[in-house]
């Protein structure tokens, strides 16, 4: 059991908790007492997630589906809330990456990836509004370093699609305000995930990886569990007058520029 236990009591929904930065969430969420809706669409993923905290003693609760559907989203918000009694935090981790520049993306793909990293969380957003209205709950929006923060060549549709994060972010923060609900983002540099294995997003990934040492100033990419604290700490109320924040998780990436 983790030392701090800042979510002892609160209820919190996970999107894309079958891999990556929302499975490593979920799993610090639930170590520090929190009770975790699961959400993705690989239901045998989350089914390995949540029989492994369940084990640890956490309460569990598995959602499937495709959260680019708005009934996707109001199903899972209405099971949490069945599961557990209510919703204390948000944490929209779900996302694709989409290779293409602005003259090679397809209307298809930028669909794909506009849908997959926007329309969700504003799907997960309002579908969760009035329960964490109820709780003056917290949304954490997993945005990226390609997004407000800097453009990438040939990442069109994936650098639009996490500046929309941004400022979705910051249109919910000032909205969600006036009833105590916070609304914030993160922005991680690289992080050794399956979001660019799952799509080969990048032609030679280990490569990518070793190129990471220098395009990230601190001298390496970032892992899922520290990217997860970040959003525990914007979750929780040590950060109870933090909103509408995009916080940088990213050994520096978003400081350097080539030369
Ligand atoms: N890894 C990085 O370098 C990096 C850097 C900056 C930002 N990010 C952002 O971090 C977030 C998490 O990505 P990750 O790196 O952890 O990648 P990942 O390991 O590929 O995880 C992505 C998750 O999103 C879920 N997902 C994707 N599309 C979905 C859909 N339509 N409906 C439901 N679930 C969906 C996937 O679950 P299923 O396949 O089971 O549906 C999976 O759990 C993304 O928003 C990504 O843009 C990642």
């Amino acid at each position: 059991m983790a030392e701090r236990m800042r979510f002892t009591g609160k209820v919190a929904l996970v999107t894309g908790a079958s891999s990556g930065i929302g499975r490593a969430c979920a799993r610090a969420l639930a170590a520090e007492g929190a009770a975790v809706v699961l959400a993705g669409r690989r239901r045998e993923r989350l089914d390995e997630v949540a029989a492994e905290l369940k084990g640890e003693g956490a309460r569990v609760h598995v959602v499937v589906g495709d959260v680019r559907a708005e009934a996707t989203a109001a199903a899972w918000v209405k099971e949490a809330v069945a599961a557990f009694g209510g919703l204390d935090v948000l944490v929209n981790a779900a996302g694709v990456i989409g290779n293409g520049s602005v003259m090679d993306t397809t209307a298809e793909s930028w669909k794909h990836v506009m849908s997959s990293n926007v329309d969700s969380i504003l799907h997960m957003t309002r579908a969760a509004a009035e329960p964490l209205k109820e709780r003056k709950g917290a949304i954490v929006n997993v945005s990226s370093v390609a997004g407000g923060v800097r453009p990438y060549p040939g990442l069109a549709s994936y650098c639009v699609s996490k500046a929309a994060v941004d400022m979705l972010t910051r249109c919910s923060a000032l909205d969600f305000a006036p009833f105590g609900v916070r609304v914030n983002a993160i922005a991680p540099g690289v992080v050794v995930t399956e979001l660019h294995t799952v799509t080969n997003a990048v032609a030679d990934y280990p490569a990518f990886l070793e190129r990471g040492k220098t395009t990230h100033p601190i001298g390496r990419v970032g892992n899922a569990e520290e990217v997860a604290t970040l959003i525990l700490y914007l979750a929780s109320e040590e950060a109870g007058w933090v909103t509408g924040a995009n916080v940088s998780i990213d050994g520096g990436r978003a400081l350097a520029s080539a030369r």
